[in-house]
């Protein structure tokens, strides 16, 4: 079996009176109309209301609600469980190129004819803006689908080297044994195909937690797999409680696996759970985490300005600043900053609209939900009474939705609260340095957070690039120059951090499928 060639999904511009415009318009006037739905868990094919109500409210108009869904209760769990261990033998021992013709086969409904419903569900659901939910819901979930097509035949086809007289030696990558528990994020669609996804490919069984917060768009994607060919009982959805569903997982003897993406906090809770059921598993079940980020630019005196700055609105901004990737700390040269950079910053930041992310016109949507909003909220206080300086926006409106304007905070404090902590949220804090201190700001971007996730180098020297670069080994997994730090194409960048951003597997390459096949080695005779 070859994998024909595989290209990233193009992305559809939906200028003003373009089809595409056009279409999505009626996907989104539909599901608009046709709101609130209802979801089933999916465990064995088989749709299950557990009467365990709970809602996804729109965070943009939160009195109403896209979905209410039925959140898996104790035995739906452990049916999802038994009904995926039932089903691993057929499906681990399906010939590759049928496992691969089913993801092929999604990733073409993705990019076709559930295109537009997928991205309705994404702006309603989780508050993208059009172009935003494109890069994710279409563009990156139907490359996670194809390209780990591609991956996982270049995994197969990594096979021992030599062979001695009369011998033949070859590797073969089995699935895990159990089951796989992926629990998704609510900031990405893609990821929530990704993550049960990745280790299906392989062969391996799942049981999908989605995110509350995106429950119908994951809901629409289990659909897809579904019709796609995946086999009754090989994904199981399972929204739910979080801390019930997972608990129940792990504590599990066939628990295989964790696939996950969220905050760092629960990923080392979960971490530790793991450990602390160490005995009642069979083997050492293989953690892959991608957590949060404090990521930076770093403007050298020699950058060229007015792309920094563009670049620096985008970073921080886009989807309000709610990827693990954006932007949160800028380090920038204090001859720029008053020499043009402040100025523009600040200009681009005031022409941002934040409004219903349906609205063709608002650049930023609402934030997920009420705790975000308040915790978003809470660090502007934070940032103020540690003696930063609110340049522009740290205020909201949550009358009807989770709005909150683009903020942008100076610091005298390098190692003040939003230089250091995680926020989540379109909240950029500046930092600005001395000329002649590019060293200790090195320094200082270094060794400021433990997280290590993306970060960019925005200068014209080449000198300076591989200087940073070399300085700031450790503290980013993906790195970019003169370009904002979020963005990630599967294929092109594979995606992670380490420290405490996660376990650096690298989403969106070959790498991640090692961490859910164990291989064997087999020697003939001849
Ligand atoms: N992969 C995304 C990015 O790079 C974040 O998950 O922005």
């Amino acid at each position: 079996f070859k994998a024909p060639a595989i290209d990233n999904e193009p992305m559809r511009g939906y200028g003003i009176g373009s089809p595409e415009r056009a279409g999505l318009q009626a996907a989104l006037l539909e599901m608009e109309q046709q709101l609130p739905f209802e979801v089933p868990c999916i465990v064995n094919g088989e749709e299950i209301r557990t009467g365990k109500l709970a809602k996804q409210p729109l965070p943009h108009d939160h009195a109403n609600h896209l979905c209410t869904y039925h959140e898996a209760d104790e035995a739906t769990v452990a049916a999802a469980i038994e009904g995926a261990l039932a089903a691993k033998a057929g499906w681990e021992s399906m010939p590759w190129n049928d496992r691969a013709a089913i993801f092929l086969k999604a990733a073409d409904l993705v990019s076709g004819k559930y295109r537009y419903k997928l991205l309705a569900a994404t702006i309603l659901g989780q508050g993208k803006n059009v172009w935003q939910a494109e890069i994710d819901a279409a563009a990156e979930l139907a490359d996670f689908f194809s390209f780990g097509v591609k991956f996982v035949e270049e995994l197969y086809s990594q096979q021992p080297s030599k062979n001695a007289a009369g011998t033949w030696n070859r590797s073969e990558y089995r699935a895990l044994e159990g089951f796989v528990l992926a629990v998704s994020p609510f900031n990405f669609t893609a990821i929530g195909g990704n993550l049960p996804g990745t280790p299906a490919l392989v062969g391996n069984v799942v049981v999908w937690k989605p995110s509350p917060a995106a429950t119908y768009s994951n809901y629409l994607v289990h659909k897809i797999l579904v019709e796609a060919g995946v086999p009754a009982g090989v994904i199981q959805f399972v929204p739910g409680p979080p801390a019930e569903v997972v608990a129940q997982a792990i504590a599990h003897r066939e628990f295989a696996a964790l696939h996950f993406t969220g905050s760092t906090f629960i990923f080392k809770k979960l971490w530790k759970d793991i450990a602390s059921n160490l005995d009642v598993y069979r083997g050492y079940p293989r953690i892959v985490g991608e957590t949060g980020g404090k990521n930076f630019h770093l403007v050298h005196k020699s950058a060229e300005v007015r792309n920094a700055v563009i670049q620096t609105v985008r970073g921080a901004f886009e989807y309000q600043g709610q990827k693990c990737s954006a932007l949160s700390r800028l380090y920038v040269s204090k001859s720029l900053w008053e020499n043009g950079f402040k100025h523009q910053l600040l200009e681009e930041v005031a022409k941002i609209k934040v409004g219903p992310p349906q609205d063709w016109s608002n650049f930023m949507g609402p934030v997920i939900g009420r705790p975000a909003y308040d915790k978003i909220l809470d660090y502007v206080k934070k940032a103020k009474d540690a003696g930063g300086e609110v340049l522009i926006g740290g205020t909201g409106d949550d009358s009807k939705g989770y709005f909150i304007q683009p903020t942008v905070i100076e610091t005298k404090d390098p190692k003040s609260v939003t230089m250091v902590e995680e926020i989540f949220g379109p909240v950029l804090t500046v930092y600005v340095y001395n000329d002649e201190d590019l060293d200790q700001t090195l320094e200082l971007i270094d060794t400021t957070t433990d997280y290590a996730l993306t970060g960019s180098i925005f200068s014209t020297d080449r000198n300076i690039l591989i200087k940073a670069t070399n300085r700031l080994r450790n503290a980013a997994g993906n790195v970019y120059y003169n370009e904002k730090c979020t963005g990630a194409v599967v294929g092109q960048q594979p995606f992670g951090g380490a420290r405490g951003s996660g376990t650096n597997d690298k989403a969106g390459s070959i790498s991640i499928f090692y961490r859910f096949v164990s291989a064997r080695s087999i020697k003939e005779n001849f």
